[in-house]
């Protein structure tokens, strides 16, 4: 099975879902999104995305009316027309589900007014498998000279569809020969990646930036200070900087689609010995696992 759309409730293939050029998602990139990938069948941690989608369209003013059910419900029927349902046969893969919610479909014009019914779209496909080998030994990111948005210009809080500041960054990284970028922010303090978050250990520690630093509050940020504080390991918010990420012992980053990545090399220097750490082998070992419990127990 390849990508299925849900388009305001609406099934489609991939090839023939549409939406409006007039949908300010389109137009302006107004819009929030969120991406989640299955364990089991079960979308994982949907309810911390669910107060995360609320939280994005809040700072943009945009109206949620839908509840937490809904989304639900609405992911769980393309989840299963597109045979990724915790009812899938043996040996299916696991599902990508992203979110979309945007101002929707209105007059050019940037009132809100413009456009009372928001539009909500679910892409359904199988998630995109990383090779494990990446895990097994490590992967190369690059730093950008793309500065993170500002706190006050796009705040990198709001999980927005106007991911321009994230595309620039990739391209950039990719053009370099690594996986992901790395942000700095305006104060050239490390924020983020493109599309995840950032940690460094050292001595044992595991470090991140902090929110005010300019970055979106992932959703497997969070889970690892609390995979931190089961296992005994400090996990804490700090200012970083280039020199914290290029002498540190160890250094991953997360994402619901990559979980914990760990970084063996930054442009041409290498990350400690150059090999996944002990911490970082550690704390991706305990996501997976507390990942699988949380998603074999729910009874539905
Ligand atoms: N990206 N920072 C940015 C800029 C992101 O886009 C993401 C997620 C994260 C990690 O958040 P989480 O742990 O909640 O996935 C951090 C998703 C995967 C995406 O854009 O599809």
């Amino acid at each position: 099975m390849s990508v299925l759309v849900n388009v305001n409730g609406r099934i489609s293939d991939g090839a023939s879902a549409a939406i409006s050029v007039f949908d300010h998602g389109f137009l302006y990139g107004e819009g929030v999104y969120e991406t989640m990938r299955t364990y089991n069948g079960e979308p994982f941690l949907f309810d911390r995305h669910m107060q995360r989608l609320r939280a994005s369209a809040g700072m943009i003013l945009l109206d949620v009316p839908d509840s937490d059910n809904d989304f639900l419900q609405r992911c769980l029927e393309t989840m299963a027309a597109a045979g990724l349902g915790n009812k899938r046969s043996e040996g299916f893969d696991e599902a990508y589900v992203r979110i979309l919610h945007t101002r929707g479909i209105g007059d050019l014009s940037y009132d809100p007014a413009a456009t009372p019914i928001p539009s909500v779209v679910i892409i359904v496909k199988p998630l995109p498998l990383t090779p494990e080998s990446q895990f097994q030994h490590g992967v190369k990111v690059c730093m950008v000279d793309v500065i993170r948005n500002h706190p006050q210009s796009v705040n990198p809080l709001i999980k927005s569809n106007n991911l321009l500041n994230n595309a620039l960054c990739m391209q950039q990284a990719l053009r370099k020969g690594g996986v992901e970028g790395v942000f700095r922010n305006y104060r050239g303090e490390l924020s983020e990646c493109s599309q995840s978050n950032l940690f460094i250990v050292t001595h044992g520690v595991v470090r991140t930036p902090p929110l005010d630093a300019g970055l979106l509050a992932g959703i497997t940020r969070g889970f690892v200070f609390e995979l931190g504080a089961a296992a005994g390991v400090t996990v804490e918010e700090a200012v970083l900087n280039d020199s914290d990420l290029f002498g540190a012992d160890e250094a991953f980053f997360t994402s619901t689609t990559k979980e914990l990545m760990p970084i063996v090399q930054v442009d041409d220097r290498t990350i400690g010995n150059g090999k996944p750490g002990p911490v970082t082998r550690n704390l991706l070992g305990d996501y997976r696992r507390r990942a699988n419990e949380m998603t074999t127990t729910v009874v539905r």
